[in-house]
């Protein structure tokens, strides 16, 4: 076992654009002073989002839905194999895990596309209840993200937060990725900020 590239820059960059939009934009959803912020950080997760779905097809590997979608059977089954504290060993996401971030994405989509709906005026006061409803959703997933995430650090005896960070997990050297698909990221970045420039325009 070594230290392995496991990571690549779309995937860190974009998940930590996506937590800190998320949390922006919650945080300033009641406040009108600072409501171009709030549309700003909801344009960010949309970006974010909509970019992860293709890279979950094209990306690197452990960034593949393929990777890591796994169907109901074998999502109970790592379920009851963490309940026993002997989960088996992943170097991408985990079954559990993995259900948690498809529901991130499709919910971060939703909750700026009903913002972006509120924004242009296509309906009124329901589209504001349906909008917070979904946010809040969303809010409830991130709690047991959260709670997974430090559930599988603590199993696994790996800091996964780190590993989100840096890119880099423990295993072996076929195991590894070979590139951190810098050129990507930076097509990620120009995505967001097409997707911000055109909802503030
Ligand atoms: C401070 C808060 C957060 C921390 C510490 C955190 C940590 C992590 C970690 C460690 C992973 C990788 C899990 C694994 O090893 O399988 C992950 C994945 C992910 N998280 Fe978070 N997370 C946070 C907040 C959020 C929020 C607010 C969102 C959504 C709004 C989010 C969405 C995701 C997604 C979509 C992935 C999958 C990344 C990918 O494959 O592209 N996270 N998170």
């Amino acid at each position: 076992m070594q230290k392995i590239l496991v990571w690549d820059w779309p995937v860190r960059i974009g998940h930590w654009l996506m937590a800190a939009g998320f949390g922006i934009a919650w945080l300033t959803a009641e406040s009108e002073s600072l409501h171009a912020l709030h549309i700003v950080a909801g344009a960010i997760v949309l970006a974010v989002a909509t970019f992860r779905l293709p890279w979950g097809l094209i990306g690197s590997r452990y960034a593949r839905f393929r990777d890591f979608v796994r169907g109901p059977q074998q999502i109970r089954a790592y379920l009851k194999q963490m309940l026993e504290l002997a989960p088996p060993e992943t170097v991408g996401h985990n079954p559990a895990g993995a259900v948690a971030i498809l529901l991130l994405l499709g919910l971060g989509i939703l909750t700026s596309l009903l913002g972006w709906a509120l924004e242009v005026e296509l309906a009124g006061h329901w589209l504001e209840e349906v909008h917070e409803f979904v946010a809040g959703l969303m809010l409830t997933v991130v709690a047991v993200h959260l709670l997974g995430v430090a559930a599988g650090s603590l199993l696994h005896g790996e800091n996964l937060v780190r590993a989100m960070l840096t890119g880099y997990k423990q295993g072996t050297a076929q195991q590894a990725i070979r590139s951190a698909r810098p050129f990507a990221a930076v097509l990620l970045i120009a995505w967001i900020v097409t997707i911000c420039w055109y909802l503030l325009r």
